[in-house]
This record gives structure tokens, C-alpha cells and sequence, in this order.
């Protein structure tokens, strides 16, 4: 298939092409690079040894999107592009929505015009916000008010948005994929997660800590009512997840409508218990501290597998020590990430 993919230079996005260039898929690229650099574009072709098309286009600019659909047949597209940071999504409102929601009804408007109707979209386990039963189901109601900031609402309003575009044209097929917390790196080494300026997520806090560039560790509150008093959380391995999109487009050839999936390993792993695998991997102390809680914070988060592996025959494979070895040979190669 030809497959266009938004966002394919970031984290998830470029983990993704290497699993489809290795299906035999052809891979275009569309990416402006705000928080990604085409380096992992090349990086991905050295894995994978074939070519990808890349265009640093955004999705903002619609003109430019729909010459790049005019010279194109695409199967499906992979959506990823968005603005993904919480905590700025609370202070730059504006820019969240304009980029997610306006990026997405571009995408969705151009892919319309040129008859392009298979749709694999990016959305977040955030969307179940606090929700009063664990594990996680697709079941569960989702509305607006769960997220408790716009980058969560943002990824409701969207699902609501493509459905009721199915709703109005049936021979979309969509798959909105609903993350846990993706963690990890490609084996190689070449490509892996390469935040801007300090980390907010766990993991490459852990391996900036580690190889030097951070002092040590705030663990965010040891008073939850779990295990240890550290929240749980569902972390995926990242070439996990990019399988998971694979499955989801051989759904879609299936002619499903509007499915949707939790993509998560289905363990609650604590905080102090990732640190500890972290060190007993890889032979190294992480120094930490407890501070207080993070505003937003949930203390339990992971998911039922269940309708992922009967749907889309797709399930994590990868242990939490596999997520350990390879995000710290990705941080050990690349100490400064992507050059
Ligand atoms: C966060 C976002 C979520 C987003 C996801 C992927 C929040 C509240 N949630 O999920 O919406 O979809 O990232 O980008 O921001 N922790 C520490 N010290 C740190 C960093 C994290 O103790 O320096 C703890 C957190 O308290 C949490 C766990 O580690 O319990 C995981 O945190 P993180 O990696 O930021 O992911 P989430 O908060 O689950």
C-alpha cells in the first residue's frame, strides 16, 4: 500500500515507518518538524535500507497538503501530527487547538477531495480521564470534560470530529487508537525518543539522568493508594505500538467503519518499579528524590487488552526490561539525540 504519514519524523510516527517500509509498504512523509528533526527520517531508511518521500509541509498550510495528494495515490493515512505537551497545552490553549483540530479538518478535507477514506488516527488513553473503573475499556464513556487540559480534549473533540464524518460519509473506515504510555526504542539505536528541551515524561528523564545531563530524579509523590504509593502506568514499547498500526491498517481493509483501540501492554508498572528495572538492566544507579505530586496526575492507568487482541490479533510482546535495554542504548549512542 501507499501509505501517508503525518507526523512520521517524531517518536512514535518514525518507529511506525520502520515496521511499514518492512511490510513492503511505500512510505510518504509529511512532517514540519516543530518537534521532530528529518535526521530520524534517515536514520529510518539506514534501518530499513528503502527510501522514504518526505515533505516538511504543515498541516496548517492546506494548499500545500492538497499538491502533495494531487501527485499521489494513497491507501490510507497514518495521522500523528499534533502538539502533545500537557502542561503547555494549559497555557497555549489557542495553539493546541488551532494545530490539532485545524490540522486534522485540513487533513480530513483534502483527503475527502482526492477520495482517499482510510484513516488511522493518533488519540491518547488521556481521553478516559479520571475514570471510576481499571483496567481501561473502550467502553467507558468519553466526553470533552474527562481531560483536565486542552491537548486531552483535543484529542476527544477529534474522535467526536471524524466520527460524525463517517457518520455523514460511510465509506470511511477510521481506527482511533487510544495510547498508553510509549516508551523504548528501535534496537538499533538509531532512532529513538528525542525531546525538546527537558524531558516531561518519565523515561527520557531517566536517561538524561543517567548519561549525565540531568541531575537526578524527582519521583512525583510516593502517597498514591498503590503498591509502592507511585502511580501504575501502562508503558508500551514503541515498536509495540508501531505493530499496533499495522494492525489497524489491515482492519481497515476490512471495511469495519469507526473502530477504536486501546494500545497498551496491559500492566500497571509503578514509578519506583520502572527505576528499578531501569538499574537492574542496565548495570547503573539512578539518583532520585520524592517531591510532591504533579498537578493532573492520575494513580492508576493501564489497559484491558482484551479488544485488541481479538480484533486486530495484536498484542505488546515486548518486556519492561526489553523497554529498559533499548531506551538507554538509544540515549548511551545519541547523547544528545538527533545531531
Ligand atoms: C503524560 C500525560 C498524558 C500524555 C502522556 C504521553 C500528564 C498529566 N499526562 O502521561 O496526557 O498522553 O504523557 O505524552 O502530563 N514522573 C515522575 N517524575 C518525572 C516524570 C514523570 O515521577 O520527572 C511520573 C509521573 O508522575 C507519572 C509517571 O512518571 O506517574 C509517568 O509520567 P509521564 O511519563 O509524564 O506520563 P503520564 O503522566 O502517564
Amino acid at each position: 500500500m501507499n501509505i501517508l504519514v503525518t507526523g512520521g519524523a517524531g517518536f512514535i510516527g518514525s518507529h511506525t515507518c520502520v515496521e511499514l517500509l518492512e511490510r513492503g509498504h511505500q512510505v510518504v512523509v509529511v512532517d514540519n518538524l516543530c518537534n521532530s528533526k528529518e535526521t530520524a527520517l534517515r536514520q529510518v531508511e539506514k534501518i530499513s535500507g528503502k527510501s522514504i518521500q518526505f515533505h516538511k509541509t504543515d498541516l496548517l498550510d492546506r494548499e500545500a497538503l492538497d499538491r502533495i495528494f494531487s501527485n499521489e495515490s494513497f491507501d490510507s493515512v497514518i495521522h500523528f501530527a499534533g502538539l502533545k505537551a500537557p502542561g503547555e497545552s494549559v497555557s497555549k490553549p489557542l495553539a493546541y487547538y488551532q494545530n490539532n483540530l485545524t490540522g486534522t479538518l485540513n487533513l480530513c478535507q483534502v483527503m475527502s477531495h482526492h477520495d482517499v477514506k482510510n484513516l488511522v488516527f493518533s488519540s491518547s488513553a488521556t481521553v478516559y480521564g479520571d475514570a471510576a473503573e481499571i483496567p481501561l475499556h473502550e467502553s467507558l464513556p468519553v466526553s470533552s470534560s474527562n481531560p483536565i487540559n486542552p491537548y486531552g480534549r483535543s484529542k476527544v473533540m477529534i474522535e467526536e470530529i471524524l466520527k460524525d464524518q463517517h457518520s455523514a460519509d460511510p465509506e470511511w473506515n477510521i481506527a482511533l487508537l487510544r495510547y498508553f504510555n510509549p516508551v523504548g526504542a528501535h534496537d538499533s539505536g538509531l532512532i529513538g525518543e528525542d525531546p525538546n528541551g527537558i524531558p516531561i515524561n518519565l523515561m527520557p528523564y531517566i536517561t538524561q539522568v543517567v548519561i549525565g545531563k540531568l541531575d537526578k530524579l524527582t519521583v512525583f509523590g510516593d502517597d498514591y493508594p498503590t503498591p509502592d504509593g507511585t502511580p501504575l502506568r501502562d508503558y508500551i514499547h514503541v515498536m509495540d505500538l508501531a505493530k499496533g498500526h499495522l494492525a489497524a491498517i489491515d482492519k481497515l481493509t476490512s471495511d469495519p467503519g469507526v473502530v477504536t483501540y486501546n494500545l497498551g501492554a496491559g500492566r500497571g508498572v509503578s514509578v519506583l518499579e520502572l527505576v528499578k528495572a531501569f538499574e537492574k538492566v542496565n548495570g547503573v544507579t539512578i539518583p532520585l528524590q520524592v517531591g510532591s505530586r504533579r498537578s493532573g496526575d492520575l494513580p492508576t492507568s493501564y489497559t484491558d487488552t482484551s479488544l485488541a487482541r481479538k480484533e486486530l490479533h495484536w498484542q505488546a510482546e515486548l518486556s519492561i526490561e526489553d523497554i529498559c535495554r533499548d531506551a538507554w542504548r538509544w540515549q548511551q549512542q545519541n547523547p544528545h539525540g538527533f545531531s
